[in-house]
């Protein structure tokens, strides 16, 4: 059996697909996914830099791509993302001479931007990030141009403007770190706020950029309960697991060879040695023990990326280094805690 037959019995199993992937480019990470997940979230094509490259233009191919190919393979499509001050539309934040909008411009704006792109896909996404990574991790709201121009409501504005373009559609608040404690409470009471409004929002994804020896653990299923406690799902919307140390300080382009092949910082550059996989194996089957425990809160989880070949974090935080995130290897195979994982939901 693969992840989708048994994993997928308890909640969505799925993984952030590229535009290789999805224009079948890439075969080999296609054919994975067809094979093994049940669903599938666009890694950037769905990001307001490429979907909305113009105020008055916007570029479909890459989205609509990867909705022919999440159709014909049976796969359900979770949006990401609406909102978001990292890849926004570039022209979202200021007029035409290069100065800061108004509240009601950029409210203007954001409400079309959503209306569009939400409308685009009604009813064939099953729910949206509407909102990505809005906190510090304080628990204080991120001073994002949203922010600052609009102030604290361009979150609730965002969400009933998502409501209204597709009302069957779920909606999303999606933010990594969740398992700091007072991350975790600043967006526990955004959507006690949010429901206590009659707006609408599903589920809180815990984007699980997670780390050889981080999060703490304690605090991450404390999130899960703390999150659904709130009444909305939980959802891992970026799972992927970095196995390499990260540098306290890092420069620019200039060190990053002696990054990649410093031993202290990439260690593994030719594979993981024994000792490392089986850090990765008994980290992959703790969470996934974890969300199996936790199913009945659980509506997805995504894997950010398909195989270590292609995953963000070779290029993170400094290009070219050789990372081992994944569940499936650089040349496809699936690592053999995938068999374990997958008896452990029989
Ligand atoms: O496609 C262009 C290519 O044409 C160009 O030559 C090249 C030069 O930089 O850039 C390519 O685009 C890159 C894109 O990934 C596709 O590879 C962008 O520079 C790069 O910034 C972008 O990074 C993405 C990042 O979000 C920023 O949007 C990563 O792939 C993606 O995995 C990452 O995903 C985010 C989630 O959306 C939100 N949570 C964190 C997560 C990891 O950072």
């Amino acid at each position: 059996p693969t992840l989708k037959e048994t994993v997928g019995k308890y909640f969505y199993i799925g993984a952030a697909v590229n535009t290789s992937c999805v224009w079948e480019r890439n075969t080999v990470e296609a054919n994975i996914v067809k094979d093994n997940f049940n669903s599938i979230v666009a890694e950037n094509c769905m990001k307001g830099e490429i979907i909305h490259p113009e105020e008055n233009r916007y570029d479909w191919r890459d989205a609509d791509q990867t909705m022919t190919f999440a159709e014909k393979h049976g796969l359900t499509v979770f949006g990401h993302c609406l909102v978001w001050h990292s890849q926004p539309p570039r022209w979202m934040f200021t007029d035409d001479k290069g100065k800061p909008v108004t509240r009601e411009v950029l409210i203007d704006r954001m409400y079309h931007h959503i209306t569009t792109v939400v409308s685009h896909y009604r009813g064939r996404i099953k729910g949206w990030d509407v909102v990505n990574e809005a906190f510090n991790e304080d628990g204080t709201l991120r001073h994002t141009p949203y922010y600052n121009i609009i102030g604290p409501d361009y979150i609730e504005l965002a969400f009933r403007f998502a409501h209204a373009a597709d009302p069957n559609a779920e909606l999303y608040y999606n933010d990594y770190n969740m398992s700091t404690p007072a991350k975790r409470e600043g967006v526990c009471k955004l959507v006690r706020a949010l429901k206590a409004k009659g707006i609408r929002i599903d589920a809180v994804g815990m984007q699980s950029h997670n780390g050889y020896n981080y999060p703490d653990l304690k605090q991450y299923e404390a999130s899960i309960d703390s999150i659904a406690a709130c009444g909305v799902k939980v959802q891992m919307t970026e799972l992927d697991l970095n196995m390499l140390p990260n540098p306290k300080s890092f420069g620019g382009a200039e060190i990053s060879q002696r990054y990649q092949y410093n031993k202290e910082y990439n260690p593994y550059v030719k594979g993981l040695d024994k000792k490392a996989q089986k850090v990765f194996d008994s980290r992959y089957l703790t969470l996934f023990d974890i969300y199996r425990r936790h199913a009945a809160q659980i509506e997805r989880v995504t894997l950010w990326g398909v195989t270590d070949a292609t995953s963000w974090l070779n290029d993170w935080p400094i290009p070219g280094r050789t990372n081992y995130p994944l569940l499936f290897d650089r040349a496809g195979k699936a690592k053999k805690v995938v068999k374990e994982i997958v008896k452990m939901y029989k």
